[in-house]
C-alpha cells in the first residue's frame, strides 16, 4: 500500500509449528542494499522521534515487538502509519519527513537502512524539508 512517497507492505510469515519467522533479502523483497542495522526500544511515553527526512538514504521500519505509529509527510499530504506485526514493513522513502510515535512499552522498532550513518544526510529542519522537495511530490 502506497503511503506517501513510501509502501507499507506486508512480507510472508513462514509458520509451522514451532512458531513464525519472516525474511528481507536485498533486492528480493526490499529495494536496496542494506548498509547500517539499528533498533529504537525502552521508548519512554509520549516520545515522539525523528522529526526529518533525508536527501538519499532509505529505511526499512520492522515493528518486531510491539507497535508503533510514523507519521509521514511528503510536503502536500500526512498520513499515518501503524507498524503492529513483524510481518509489516514500512520502506521509507528520503522525501517522506517521518515522525514515530505511540510506541507501547514493548516495542522495538527495527531500522534497515541503505547508507551508513552520515549526519548530512539528514534534513532536520521543516523549512529546509519543504524547499529541497516541495517540486518532488
Ligand atoms: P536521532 O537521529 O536523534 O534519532 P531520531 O531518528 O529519533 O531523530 O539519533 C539519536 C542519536 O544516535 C544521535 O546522537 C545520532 C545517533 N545515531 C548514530 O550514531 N547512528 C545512527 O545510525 C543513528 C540512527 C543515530
Amino acid at each position: 500500500m502506497k503511503t506517501n512517497n513510501s509502501e507499507l507492505m506486508e512480507i510472508g510469515v513462514l509458520g509451522d509449528e514451532r512458531g513464525n519467522l519472516s525474511v528481507l533479502e536485498s533486492y528480493i523483497n526490499l529495494p536496496f542494499e542494506i548498509k547500517r542495522v539499528f533498533y529504537i526500544y525502552s521508548t519512554k511515553d509520549g516520545v515522539r522521534r525523528g522529526f526529518h527526512a533525508h536527501y538519499k538514504t532509505k529505511q526499512a521500519l520492522i515493528s518486531v515487538a510491539g507497535s508503533c505509529k510514523v507519521s509521514l509527510d511528503n510536503t502536500v499530504r500526512k498520513e499515518d502509519v501503524i507498524l503492529d506485526s513483524p510481518n509489516k514493513v514500512l520502506i521509507l522513502e528520503p522525501n517522506d519527513w517521518h515522525e514515530m510515535y505511540d510506541f507501547s512499552d514493548d516495542c522495538v522498532l527495527l531500522v534497515l537502512a541503505s547508507e551508513l550513518y552520515n549526519s548530512n544526510d539528514y534534513i532536520r529542519d521543516y523549512e529546509e524539508f519543504i524547499k529541497v522537495y516541495s517540486e518532488t511530490k
